[in-house]
């Protein structure tokens, strides 16, 4: 390679790699694995090496992402460092041997935790109390997201030790793979784009601007790592996560302090093979030198610490055929397309179909039938085509166009104009009256037992139920002729749908499936309205006066309830007894009926949740934020907008020392 020569392909990779990072950090979205990334990086820097043409501003040096402009920057007073990888058991030793070099002994241990697949996240606590959450960003300045960080239940705003002194805690925010596919699909079925993965749903989150939003996505925290910033106790990696686990923090329980290498060579074969039995992802393991002495003295490069590595899982991917693409039509009527694929191995399963998600998707990665494709599982469980892999040369399919009326029942498909999806608006429209009755039987609606996709199937198809109603008029002599249905089974389900009727008001109203309506509204609307009849009444704007309800929800919730055809089916729902109004909470006084509080900053020694309860149980109400309606904002510690915000409208601000002294007035 000549001077010019290593210039030009220098210039090349740090454009590429520049994009890569950008994709990555900035759009949560990346282009390329983790394995391409590294194996340009690792290309871009011996290059730079060989010809002494490393600078500062190169992706070689710099960690990738810089921080965005929307939210505060916050400079990190210790730099937030990435991780090297290693790919096999050989450059493994080699860390090994490095590291022993170094230190000129042998004599300390491993300690080998799971790589969670999620986003870095400082956490910064002063006596015991959060006040800073920022994530990574170029490593020395990130995103200073505080408010959203607030939403995440694993993180506590108080620590279990409100000892003194400034303590800094690191780790990763991440979703649990079924979490994220319960999002994902809502969001389909709602006709919003979807996330191509956990790790880029909890970036895309995180950087959201409403933490309203944030607190209704299931974020989850795992903490790795503990920073002391008045001085340093010279404590084990191990000790640290005990200690974290003690103050209250979510510690991941794989973590392993290994005496050997060889040791550690047997745990990352283990935990390679058990990879999948985890609730959330993982892409691989971080191995770390125990003791804090030896860290300090072996120190880091400007990229990465000297004392640790982690060791990636190959990715999961898997090069196959389009057959065909077909269109699934979903409960709200939503058009997903979808690849029909030439069955492949992949992550321990047999892999014939896969999202494709909607039509802009399919032609921003130009997918055609006949193609040869790279599939991955994202969040491990639903098949994702990454990108078109046909050779150059080889002739292509026809491009995808979308059709204009629904393959099931031929209607007439639309588009509004802020939505990806087109949809199916003919609410008879077979699959929907499927998926209508299967989501009312789901598990966090009715949770009916035993009534899955093929029985729902076959009585759709034999004609026995059209709506959910009907469900309740099923007699087991009807269920009987049914494929592979004995008495028993019968009995049972007629047993297990008759009792669905206890279910309480909110799961009813989840059940209904009225669009933009999932577990957390429902919830609201039942406790903010009470019964059927004042929901059915309300108006748009009565609506929007709770918390977590826009215009759009209001909007779709209104005109749900001006179709006549849905108050027939409520009647009937209650003519067989579902419960159509919100359990009565037990109150033991009503010194604060029709009293509406608003909770903000960290109270001394109330959790919110007793304050909530508190409050309840005298007759009250909370709700998340300061408005004309509200009497009483009780405020703790660091108290920010909502302090501010009473204070303009003239709010009662109230201590819970002052909650606590109208309780024993009365
Ligand atoms: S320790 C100095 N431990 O991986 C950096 N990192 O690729 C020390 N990660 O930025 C990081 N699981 O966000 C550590 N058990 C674990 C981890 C972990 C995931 C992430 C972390 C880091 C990235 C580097």
């Amino acid at each position: 390679m000549t001077q010019q020569e290593a210039e030009a392909r220098i210039n090349e990779l740090r454009d590429i790699l520049n994009q890569a990072n950008e994709a990555y950090y900035q759009k949560a979205d990346p282009i390329m694995s983790d394995r391409e990334f590294d194996e340009k990086l690792r290309e871009l820097l011996e290059i730079e090496m060989e010809f002494d043409l490393q600078t500062p501003d190169s992706p070689s040096v710099r960690i990738g992402g810089r921080p965005t402009k929307t939210f505060p920057n916050v400079q990190h007073p210790v730099p937030m460092l990435s991780l090297d990888n290693t790919y096999s058991p050989e450059e493994l030793d080699d860390f090994d041997r490095r590291v022993k070099k170094l230190l000129g002994h042998s004599d300390f241990d491993y300690m080998v935790e799971l790589k969670y697949d999620g986003m870095a996240l400082r956490l910064r606590y002063e006596d015991g109390k959060l006040r800073l959450g920022a994530t990574r960003g170029d490593g020395t300045t990130g995103d200073d997201i505080t408010p959203n960080i607030r939403t995440i239940e694993d993180i506590p705003l108080k620590l279990a030790d409100q000892s003194s002194g400034i303590i800094e805690v690191r780790g990763e925010a991440f979703m649990n793979i079924d979490d994220f596919a319960r999002m994902n699909q809502q969001r389909a079925d709602e006709g919003l784009p979807v996330f191509a993965n956990p790790r880029n749903a909890t970036a895309g989150t995180l950087k959201l601007q409403d933490p309203k939003i944030v607190a209704q996505r299931p974020i989850r925290y795992f903490a790795y790592d503990l920073l002391f910033e008045d001085e340093e106790p010279d404590m084990t990696q191990e000790q640290k996560l005990n200690k974290l686990e003690d103050l209250g923090l979510q510690v991941c329980e794989h973590r392993k302090a290994c005496r050997t290498l060889e040791e550690v060579h047997r745990l990352i074969e283990k935990w390679d093979a058990e990879r999948h039995s985890h609730p959330f992802e993982t892409d691989g393991v971080v191995i770390k030198i125990n003791q804090e002495r030896y860290r300090n003295e072996l120190g880091q490069t400007a990229k990465a610490p000297r004392w640790a590595i982690a060791y990636k899982f190959e990715a999961e991917q898997a090069v196959t055929t389009i057959d065909k693409i077909t269109l699934q039509v979903g409960r709200l009527g939503t058009i997903t397309p979808v690849a029909e694929l030439d069955p492949v191995e992949l992550a321990g399963t047999t892999v014939k179909r896969a999202t494709l998600h909607n039509e802009d998707e399919i032609r921003r990665k130009d997918i055609r039938p006949g193609d040869q494709v790279l599939v991955e599982k994202a969040g491990e469980i639903i098949p994702q085509v990454v990108k078109v892999v046909t050779p150059e040369e080889t002739p292509r399919g026809k491009e995808f166009t979308m059709p204009e009326t629904c393959p099931e029942c031929g209607s007439e498909l639309i588009k509004l104009p802020e939505e990806v999806a087109w949809r199916c608006v003919n609410i008879e429209c077979p699959p929907q009256v499927r998926s209508r009755i299967e989501h009312f039987a789901s598990r966090d609606a009715m949770d009916i037992d035993g009534l899955g996709e093929q029985i729902v199937d076959q009585l759709v198809s034999e004609n026995l139920i059209t709506t959910y109603t009907d469900l309740y008029e099923l007699s087991i002599k009807d269920l009987t002729p049914l494929e592979r249905m004995g008495e028993k089974s019968a009995g049972n389900l007629i047993n297990a749908i008759s009792e669905s009727k206890n279910k309480p008001f909110d799961r009813v109203l989840f059940a209904l499936g009225i669009r933009f309506v999932g577990t957390t509204v429902a919830r609201d609307l039942a406790g903010g309205f009470g019964n059927i009849e004042a929901l059915v009444n309300a108006s748009e704007e009565e609506l929007t006066a709770i918390d977590s309800i826009g215009p759009k929800i209001a909007q779709s919730v209104r005109l749900y309830f001006d179709d006549p055809k849905n108050l027939e089916l409520i009647e009937r729902l209650k003519h067989h007894g579902l419960q159509l109004e919100a359990e009565k909470k037990e109150t033991t006084s009503s010194i604060f009926e029709d009293k509406t509080f608003v909770l903000t900053g960290a109270l001394p020694s109330l959790t919110r949740k007793q304050a909530t309860e508190m409050i309840e149980e005298h007759g009250g109400k909370t709700t998340s934020s300061v408005s004309k309606n509200t009497d009483y904002l009780l405020a703790g510690d660091s108290a920010g907008s909502k302090l501010e915000k009473a204070q303009k409208l003239g709010v009662e601000v109230i201590s819970e020392e002052r909650l606590l002294e109208m309780l024993n007035s009365q």
